[in-house]
C-alpha cells in the first residue's frame, strides 16, 4: 500500500470509521470501528450484556443484523471505564488501554525500524504486521492464532511446534460472558493426534485420529459448500476448511450451553443462524459411552455390546443400561503365552482413543501385530494410515475405550485375545481356518444332535402346555377368584361413597377385604358388551405381568353379569390429580417428577422389551399413571393393550381406541400402532410432567397444543419457559431442560426417528448428548388441512381426556 494511504489514515484515523487498520501512531477510540475491505468483519467495542455494563473488544459480521461476535480480544478483563482505546505501541505490540494501564495487549517480539500496523481482513483474522509487507508469512500477530469460540474459514485449528501454538476453541462462560467457560476443544498433542473436547477435564467428544483420509470419527467433514483440509507432519497438525461458495456465511461455533460443536449456516431469507451439523452427532459419539472394552451402535438395541470375547464387567448394571464399568475379557486372559495370542478384526470401527498409543509410520501390518503381540500391555493394533493398502502401524497399550461402529466409515481395528477365544470365532488367521471348520464340523453335529432332542422333548411338553391352556382359556386366568359377596362386602355394595373414579370401560371403587387389604375394584360397565374383550385380555396379561412400576392385579371375578378386576390400591391416586391441579402440583418437586418420569419409562421398558410378551399399551396417559403411598408410579390400564409376537413390532387395526392428545399421528389417522405410538404417548406425558400443563383440547379451532408450544420455545432457545413455575430451584434445570429435549425426540413425526424405551432410559440417566429432534408435524393444523377429506369425523370429537373409541373411516 502506498505511504500516502497511510498518511491518509493517519490523518483520518480519528475521524473516519470506515477504515480497515489503525497505525503505529494512531488509535482507536470506543465509539469508533474497523471495517475490513469488503465490508465483511468489522472491529469495535461492545457490550455483550443487558445487565452488566462491561465491554469487550471483539469482532463481528457487518451484515449481519444480529450482532455475532466471531473473535474477542479482552476476554478475561472486561472494560469498564469509557475512555479506553486500541493502539499500537512503541515495540509494536496491539495496546488495550486507558489512562496508561493497560487491559489487554499482544506479545509479540517485533523487530522495531519498521512501521507497524493493524488491519482487519476481510476473513475476520486482525493482523499486526508491517507495513509494507502482506505476506501472511511475515504476520507479527494474528488474531487467528488466538481463536474464541469460534471456527472461521481459513483459521487453522491445531498445533504449531515451531511456532508454539495450540489453537482451540473455548466457549463463552454464557450469553452474557465471553471468559473463557467450561467448554473447549482442542488437538491433541501427542504422536497420533485427534480432536477433543472437553468439558472442564472431562472428555465429551473425541473425533477420532487422522488415518491419512479423514478422522476416524468424523465421516465426511467435507460437503459441496465447506471443503476441510488437515494437514499433519512432525512440527504441524491442524484443520482448516474454507467455503466454495463466497456467498454463503458459515462458521463453527463451541456452544456455550450445550455439550455441542455447531456449524452455524447464515439464513438471509430468514435472517436467523441455521444449525447445519453438529458434533457429536448421535448417542454413540459421546465420550466413551460403552466402557472398556465395549463397542457403540446406534443402530443397535441397546447401543453397547461388548467386543467378542470380552463380557460386561458389572452384568446386573449392563442390563439397567448403565454401561459405564465397560467389559472384561470373557475368559481369564492371562499374558502366559503371548507368542499365540490371537487378534479379531473389527471393520467400521471408529479407533479407540489415543492416548496411550503408539505409532511407527513405516512398519507393515504384519510387522504391527508381532509388535503388539510382543508386549502384554498392547490390546489392539491397525494401519494408521488407510489410504490405499493401508500402511503404517498404530498400537494401543492399556484398555481400549471409546470405540463406535461407523456407518459408512472407520477402518479395521485388530484385537487381541486369547488363542482359544479366536479359534472359536472367524478369526482373521488363515491359518486357523482349517481347524475352525474342522471344529465346527463337529460342533454342527452336536448341535443337530441336541436340537432334535430338544424338539423331541419340546413336542411332548407342548401338548401337555395346549391342554392347559385350554382349560383355562374357558374359565381360570390363573388369577385367584373373588367371590363376587366379598367384593360387595368390600366395598360396601358399590356404594358412591366408594367410588374412586371412571376409567376405560367401567367405574373403580375403594375397598377393604376381610384380612384388611385395601384393594381398587373395576367394574366393568354392564352395558358395555364391546368391554368383555378387553376386559379378558387385561386379565389374561395382567397375570404374567410382573414389574415394580405396573399396577399389580390381585384377582377378578366374573360371576352373574358381573366382570371385576380387583387392584392394589393406590393411595395417592392417579398422576393426573397432582399435575393438572394447582396445589397438587406444588406437592410434586423436581425430584419427585423425575422418579416418576423414569417409573413410567421403566414400567413402559418392560411391557415393550423385557416382559416375555411384547406388549402395546395404547392408552398411556397422566389417569393411567397411578401413584402408591410414596408416590412410585404405576401404569394402569391394560385394557387395551395389545400383544405382539416376539417378531411382529407393528400391527394395524380399523378400530381406533386411545386417547386424543397422547396419540400419534400414524395410530389416530391409519390406525397402526407399534412400540413407537406408545413412545408417542410418553413424549407427550413427559412433556406435560415438565410443563405442568395438559396437552390441550382437541379442537379444530385450537391451533396451540402442548407439543407446538415445547417445539416453538425449544427451538428459539427459550425451553427454560416451558419449564412448570412452581419449580422454582433453578438446581433442576438441566434435568428438566433434558426431558423436554427427550420429550421432542418421542413426538418426532416417524416412528422410526423416536427412540425406543431402552434409549430413552438411557437418554434419562446419563449426561450424552442427545440427538436434534426433528420438528414434530403432529400440528393439528396440517392434520386438519391435509386429512379433512379422509377424516371429516373427526372434528366432531371434541373429548380429550376421555377415553374414546372410534372407527376409523377408511
Ligand atoms: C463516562 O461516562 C460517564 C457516565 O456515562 C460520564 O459521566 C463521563 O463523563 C464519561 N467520561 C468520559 C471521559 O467520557
Ligand atoms: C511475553 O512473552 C515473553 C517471552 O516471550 C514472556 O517472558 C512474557 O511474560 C510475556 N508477557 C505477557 C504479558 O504475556
Ligand atoms: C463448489 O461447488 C460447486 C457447486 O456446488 C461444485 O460443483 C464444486 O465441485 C465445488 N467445489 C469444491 C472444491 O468443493
Ligand atoms: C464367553 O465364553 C463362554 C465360554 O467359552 C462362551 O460360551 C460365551 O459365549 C462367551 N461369551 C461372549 C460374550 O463371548
Ligand atoms: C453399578 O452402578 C452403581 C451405581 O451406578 C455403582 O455404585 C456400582 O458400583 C456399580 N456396580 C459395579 C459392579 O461396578
Ligand atoms: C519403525 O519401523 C521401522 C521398520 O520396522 C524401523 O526401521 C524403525 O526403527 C521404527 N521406528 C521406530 C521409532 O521404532
Ligand atoms: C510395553 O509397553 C509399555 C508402554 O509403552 C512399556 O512401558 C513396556 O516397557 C513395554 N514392554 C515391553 C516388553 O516392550
Ligand atoms: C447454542 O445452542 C443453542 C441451541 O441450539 C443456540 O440457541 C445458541 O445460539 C447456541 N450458541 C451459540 C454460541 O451458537
Amino acid at each position: 500500500m502506498p505511504s500516502l494511504t497511510i498518511l491518509l489514515f493517519l490523518f483520518f484515523s480519528k475521524f473516519s470509521a470506515a477504515s480497515d487498520t489503525i497505525t503505529q501512531y494512531g488509535s482507536l477510540e470506543e465509539d469508533k470501528t474497523l471495517v475490513s475491505n469488503n465490508g465483511i468483519f468489522e472491529l469495535g467495542f461492545f457490550t455483550p450484556s443487558t445487565t452488566s455494563s462491561n465491554r469487550y473488544l471483539g469482532i463481528w459480521y457487518t451484515n449481519i443484523p444480529l450482532r455475532t461476535v466471531v473473535w474477542v480480544a479482552n476476554r478475561e478483563s472486561p472494560i469498564t471505564d469509557n475512555s479506553t482505546k486500541l493502539s499500537i505501541n512503541s515495540q509494536g505490540d496491539l495496546v488495550l488501554s486507558h489512562s496508561n494501564t493497560v487491559i489487554w495487549s499482544t506479545n509479540t517480539t517485533t523487530t522495531t525500524g519498521v512501521l507497524v500496523v493493524a488491519q482487519i481482513l476481510d476473513s475476520g483474522n486482525l493482523v499486526l504486521r508491517d507495513d509494507k509487507d502482506t505476506n501472511p508469512e511475515n504476520y507479527f500477530w494474528q488474531s487467528f492464532d488466538y481463536p474464541s469460540d469460534t471456527f472461521l474459514p481459513g483459521m487453522k485449528i491445531g498445533w504449531d511446534l515451531k511456532k508454539g501454538l495450540n489453537r482451540g476453541l473455548t466457549a463463552w462462560k454464557n450469553w452474557d460472558d465471553p471468559s473463557p467457560g467450561d467448554f473447549t476443544g482442542f488437538i491433541s498433542q501427542t504422536s497420533y493426534p485427534e480432536e477433543v473436547m472437553w468439558k472442564g477435564s472431562t472428555k465429551f467428544y473425541r473425533s477420532g485420529p487422522w488415518d491419512g483420509t479423514k478422522l476416524s470419527g468424523s465421516p465426511t467433514l467435507s460437503n459441496s459448500v465447506v471443503s476441510y483440509t488437515i494437514v499433519s507432519n512432525k512440527d504441524e497438525f491442524y484443520a482448516t476448511y474454507s467455503t466454495n461458495d463466497s456467498s454463503v456465511i458459515s462458521r463453527l461455533v463451541l456452544n456455550q450451553t450445550l455439550y455441542l460443536r455447531q456449524r452455524l449456516t447464515w439464513n438471509n431469507d430468514g435472517k436467523t443462524w441455521r444449525v447445519s451439523s453438529q458434533l457429536p452427532s448421535d448417542l454413540c459419539d459421546g465420550y466413551n459411552i460403552c466402557g472398556a472394552f465395549g463397542i457403540c451402535d446406534v443402530s443397535k438395541a441397546p447401543m453397547c455390546r461388548c467386543l467378542d470375547g470380552f463380557k460386561p464387567k458389572a452384568p446386573q448394571n449392563w442390563t439397567q443400561m448403565n454401561f459405564h464399568e465397560g467389559c472384561v475379557h470373557n475368559q481369564t486372559w492371562s499374558c502366559m503365552d503371548k507368542t499365540k495370542d490371537g487378534f479379531l478384526r473389527f471393520a467400521n470401527v471408529k479407533t479407540p482413543e489415543t492416548t496411550f498409543s503408539w505409532v511407527n509410520a513405516s512398519m507393515t501390518l504384519e510387522e504391527c501385530k508381532n509388535k503388539c503381540r510382543e508386549n502384554c500391555s498392547c490390546k489392539a493394533y491397525a494401519n494408521s494410515d488407510i489410504t490405499g493398502e493401508g500402511s503404517g502401524c498404530v498400537i494401543w497399550l492399556g484398555d481400549l475405550l471409546d470405540i463406535r461402529i461407523m456407518a459408512n466409515a472407520g477402518q479395521d481395528l485388530y484385537v487381541r485375545l486369547a488363542v482359544s477365544e479366536t479359534e472359536n470365532r472367524h478369526g482373521n488367521d488363515h491359518s486357523k481356518r482349517k481347524v475352525v471348520v474342522f471344529a465346527s464340523t463337529i460342533c454342527s453335529a452336536i448341535v443337530i444332535l441336541l436340537i432334535s432332542i430338544f424338539i423331541y422333548w419340546s413336542s411332548k411338553r407342548k401338548t401337555k402346555v395346549k391342554g392347559m391352556e385350554n382349560e383355562s382359556q374357558e374359565e381360570d386366568f390363573e388369577q385367584p377368584l373373588f367371590d363376587l359377596a366379598s367384593v360387595e362386602h368390600a366395598t360396601n355394595y358399590f356404594s358412591n361413597h366408594n367410588k374412586l373414579g371412571e376409567g376405560g370401560f367401567g367405574q373403580v371403587y375403594r375397598g377393604t377385604l376381610p384380612d384388611g387389604r385395601e384393594i381398587a375394584v373395576k367394574r366393568l360397565s354392564q352395558t358395555s358388551t364391546q368391554g368383555l374383550k378387553e376386559f379378558k385380555n387385561e386379565v389374561m396379561l395382567c397375570a404374567q405381568l410382573q414389574h415394580r412400576n405396573l399396577v399389580k392385579v390381585l384377582g377378578c371375578c366374573i360371576q352373574h353379569n358381573e366382570k371385576l378386576l380387583l387392584y392394589e390400591y393406590m393411595a395417592n391416586k392417579s398422576l393426573d390429580f397432582f399435575l393438572f391441579d394447582s396445589s397438587g402440583r406444588k406437592l410434586l418437586d423436581w425430584p419427585k417428577r423425575h422418579r416418576i418420569i423414569n417409573g413410567i419409562a421403566r414400567g413402559l421398558q418392560y411391557l415393550h422389551q423385557d416382559s416375555r410378551l411384547r406388549i402395546i399399551h395404547r392408552d398411556l396417559k397422566a389417569s393411567n399413571v397411578l401413584l402408591d403411598d410414596k408416590m412410585n408410579p404405576k401404569i394402569s390400564d391394560f385394557g387395551l393393550a395389545r400383544m405382539c409376537g416376539d417378531d411382529q413390532i407393528e400391527g394395524q387395526t380399523n378400530k381406533v381406541v386411545g386417547t386424543y392428545g397422547y396419540m400419534s399421528p400414524e395410530y389416530a389417522f391409519d390406525g397402526i400402532f407399534s412400540t413407537k405410538s406408545d413412545v408417542f404417548s410418553f413424549g407427550v406425558l413427559l412433556l406435560e410432567i415438565v410443563s405442568g400443563k395438559k396437552n390441550r383440547l382437541f379442537h379444530p379451532n385450537d391451533y396451540n397444543n402442548l407439543i407446538d408450544h415445547a417445539w416453538g420455545l425449544w427451538r428459539e432457545g427459550n425451553a427454560i419457559q416451558f419449564i412448570d413455575s412452581s419449580l422454582e430451584d433453578s438446581s433442576i434445570l438441566n434435568e428438566a431442560l433434558r426431558c423436554i429435549h427427550i420429550g421432542l425426540l418421542c413426538v418426532q413425526h416417524h416412528p422410526n426417528e423416536r427412540p425406543n424405551m431402552d434409549l430413552v432410559i438411557t437418554m434419562l440417566n446419563n449426561e450424552n448428548i442427545l440427538p436434534l429432534p426433528k420438528e414434530p408435524s403432529y400440528l393439528i393444523k396440517d392434520i386438519l388441512t391435509s386429512r379433512k377429506s379422509s377424516c371429516k369425523s373427526l372434528a366432531s370429537f371434541s373429548v380429550n381426556n376421555v377415553t374414546i373409541s372410534m372407527l376409523s373411516d377408511r
